[in-house]
């Protein structure tokens, strides 16, 4: 097993550690002395449970332990679900010093981490992120969701995990489609703070589709690294953190038309950032890195045909619109970006109507 990596969220007394390694579950790695008590519930999904539940019970040795399992698919990441987490901890009498778990991808944690925000006003939660997606960004930084049939991500809850563990050696059953939607968040931490990741992610993109251990590992860490530090300047968005919805405001609208599921989030992310990224007006060798990037990494480069009035209306129900001017994450140059209303429009038409 190669050395473990610690990385410290720093948010004052809600500071957590995050902490990356390969084969850390069913390892040696004492995960019950993060837990508030003896009890914990662990929530999964049908197709993780199967492949990781074992270990990590393994990890919480001398716990008192209960699972419940979800079905899998985004079209349950629902209040409902939610609802069904809530019912178990109840159910169970779940004292205050209950531990919710959740081992999975970003519906596992999202809904999980929304019902321990909810349970008694707040227990402890612990996230062990099983996508690489999960891994390098729901599960870090403390937002957790529910969701509505009539828009996405309008309920939800900041609740910080005591503790993120990844063990990268889960990313090995992850279908390759997952696995490349979760490096759209990746290329997206090199797009908006750090060049010389993003050039590090031009040279290694094929050892990461190989899923080449040391190759993942530091993507992750890096990508936790930048998305920790963005957190920890401003852990409520109410400015810096917006910066991560780079290539999302176009995202949800390409999500939104596909009516959700078609795409992956991270296949919407990764046209949206090609698309944010002209709207950018970056010098031609930036803008045709980001693509380039984008294609290497087997990720469209454009929205799916649809129609430019559709796209616009989606993104008038994006949460970034603010005083019905919408808002958007640009770039100054590859490794900088900025929020601003004040964007280009002839040239965001441009962009939309070439999605005709
Ligand atoms: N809270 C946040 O800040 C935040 C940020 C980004 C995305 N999200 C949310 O995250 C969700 C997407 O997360 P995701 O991409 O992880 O999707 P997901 O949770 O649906 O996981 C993708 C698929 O992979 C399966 N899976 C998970 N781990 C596996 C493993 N190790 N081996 C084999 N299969 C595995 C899942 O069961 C699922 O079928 C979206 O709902 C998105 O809105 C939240
Ligand atoms: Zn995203």
């Amino acid at each position: 097993m190669s050395t473990n990596r610690t990385i410290t969220v720093e948010l004052g007394d809600r500071s957590y550690p995050i902490v990356i390694g390969r084969g850390l579950l069913g390892g040696d790695f004492a995960l019950a002395k993060y837990s508030a008590g003896n009890d914990c519930l662990i929530v999964s999904n049908e197709t993780v449970a199967p492949l990781y539940l074992q270990q990590l019970k393994a990890d919480l040795d001398g716990c008192s332990i209960d699972v419940l399992e979800l079905p899998d698919g985004e079209e349950f990441k629902t209040i409902e679900t939610a609802t069904h987490v809530l019912d178990r901890l109840v159910q169970a009498r779940a004292g205050r010093d209950t531990t919710v778990i959740a081992l999975g991808g970003g519906v596992v944690g999202d809904i999980t981490g929304f019902a321990a925000a909810c349970y008694m006003r707040g227990v402890a939660f612990i996230q062990v992120p099983t996508t690489l997606l999960a891994q390098v960004d729901s599960s870090v930084g403390g937002k957790t969701r529910g969701k509505q049939p009539q828009g996405k991500n309008l309920i939800g809850a900041f609740h910080q995990p005591k503790m993120g563990l990844i063990d990268t050696e889960t990313l090995d059953t992850v279908p390759d489609r997952e696995l490349r939607a979760g490096l759209a968040e990746v290329i997206k931490y090199g797009a908006i703070a750090d060049k010389t990741f993003f050039a590090w992610l031009e040279a290694n993109m094929d050892a990461l589709l190989a899923k080449d251990p040391d190759a993942l590992a530091h993507a992750v860490q890096r990508s936790c690294e930048i998305k920790a530090e963005v957190v920890a300047d401003d852990e409520r968005e109410a400015g810096r953190r917006a910066i991560l919805n780079f290539g999302h405001t176009f995202g949800h609208a390409i999500e939104h038309c596909q009516g959700y599921g078609d795409w992956l989030h991270g296949e919407a992310v990764a046209a949206g950032m090609v698309m944010a990224g002209e709207l950018s007006g970056l010098g031609a060798g930036d803008a045709t890195r980001l693509r380039n990037l984008v294609a290497s990494a087997g990720l469209p480069t454009a929205p799916p045909p649809a129609e430019s009035k559709a796209l616009l209306d989606a993104m008038g129900l994006d949460k970034k619109v603010q005083q019905k001017q919408l808002r958007f994450v640009l770039l100054r140059v590859l490794g900088e970006a900025y929020v601003t209303s004040d964007y280009n429009e002839t040239r965001l038409l441009n962009i939309l109507e070439a999605a005709d």
